[in-house]
């Protein structure tokens, strides 16, 4: 897959950029430097804070005030370097630059809490000798390289380079290896795929999350969709605090609509949906199954299937093939220490830990 979609830059200094910094930046935990932000302890498996969770506080860089709780689960961070717009509702944020401007400065919520622009982050970083290095080898010509805007583009040089694109599903498709897929992981492609089942009506293209972006191709527009989560008031309403694209908007259609989210990696980054409030993949199944709350809102392709319990164990056996076993692997960037501390992984993402043989024999 990599050799077909080359990300569509945005920067000259991405490269140089990528090469200085990734060693101190932590995969998953959207924490970038114990400078900035130290990762909470106890991060979920879910790729930063999880829904409702704190964001961190007792390992905060000095200068932070105390965090808000976050109403939004953080999105996975892989292929993000392809994403039509970023975060779960924010039709017009379309740069990784723009959106970790939220993170860093919100007041309200608090999430990093930089202050001044980020001023004290820009100058504990400029304490350090090594980052004085690191910045100057990465903006050549600068004078004075370590700046906020030069942070920004550093950690979205980086976040760009959280490419993943080596999954049994892209050995299968792309590699055209044919035993990169057990019969169960083949049978659950076949669903997702089927006009019956229609996951990919919506989770579509290289990162099963609708209209990418790369090389050649930038001007598409990112798919936002109701999947029947809520309806609190009998007329498809969502919960007041957070009612999707409608919020940003205004538009009365727009209610509970969320971005499309990517699924590669999706069995490591429970719990899900925008707010984390389906716990498992068999859930989340178990829901698309039932046809959503049959809500006047819900996408017409939210219905109910008939899946029995084999198609449903196909189906999850297919979410975890989108699973790439490297990313447990890159020691910069491995989101293994982040499994490791919290809760049991989902059952989907077990398969992978066996061993192939045993794999393909025992579904
Ligand atoms: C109408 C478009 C649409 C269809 C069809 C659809 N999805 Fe989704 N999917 C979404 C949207 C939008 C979300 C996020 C919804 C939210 O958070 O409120 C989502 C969320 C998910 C999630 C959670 C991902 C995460 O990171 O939290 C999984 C897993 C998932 N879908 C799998 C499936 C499967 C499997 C099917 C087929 C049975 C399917 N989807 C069909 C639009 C769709």
């Amino acid at each position: 897959m990599n050799g077909t979609y080359r990300p569509a830059s945005r920067d000259r200094w991405c490269r140089p950029a990528i090469q200085c910094l990734p060693q101190r930046l932590n995969w998953g935990t959207g924490y970038f430097t114990r400078r900035v932000c130290r990762p909470p302890v106890g991060t979920p498996a879910r790729v930063a804070i999880g829904p409702n969770l704190p964001s961190p506080t007792a390992e905060r860089a000095p200068w932070a005030p105390p965090a808000s709780r976050l109403k939004h689960s953080a999105m996975s961070l892989a292929n993000v370097a392809y994403n039509a717009a970023f975060t779960w509702s924010g039709a017009k944020i379309r740069s990784l630059e723009s959106q970790m401007r939220q993170p860093l400065f919100n007041q309200h919520p608090v999430e990093m809490g930089l202050t001044s622009g980020g001023r004290a982050a820009v100058q504990a970083l400029s304490a350090e000798a090594k980052y004085r290095g690191q910045f100057g080898a990465a903006f050549p010509g600068d004078t004075a390289p370590i700046s906020m805007a030069n942070i920004i583009k550093a950690i979205a040089a980086f976040e760009r380079s959280l490419i993943s694109g080596r999954s049994p599903f892209d050995r299968y498709v792309y590699d055209d290896d044919p035993a990169a897929l057990s019969d169960s992981e083949k049978r659950g492609m076949a669903l997702f795929f089927s006009a019956r089942v229609g996951c990919a009506q919506c989770h579509s293209g290289i990162n099963f999350s609708g209209p990418v972006i790369y090389a050649g191709h930038r001007k598409e527009r990112a798919l936002f969709a109701n999947t029947g989560l809520y309806d609190v008031d009998g007329r498809g309403g969502y919960p007041a605090h957070d009612r999707g694209l409608i919020d940003v908007t205004g538009r009365a259609a727009d209610m509970g609509k969320f971005r499309v989210p990517t699924l590669r990696n999706v069995a490591l980054t429970a719990p899900y949906m925008h707010d984390g409030s389906v716990a498992t993949l068999e859930q989340v199944i178990d829901r698309y199954a039932r046809g959503g709350r049959g809500s006047p809102h819900q996408d017409s392709r939210i219905r109910p299937l008939s899946l029995s319990q084999a198609e449903r164990a196909d189906l999850l056996a297919f979410l975890g093939s989108l699973t790439e076993p490297r990313i447990r692997r890159r020691p910069a960037i491995s989101m293994t220490r982040v499994l490791r501390r919290s809760r049991p992984r989902p059952a989907a993402a077990r398969p992978h830990r066996r061993s192939r043989r045993r794999r393909r024999d025992g579904r």
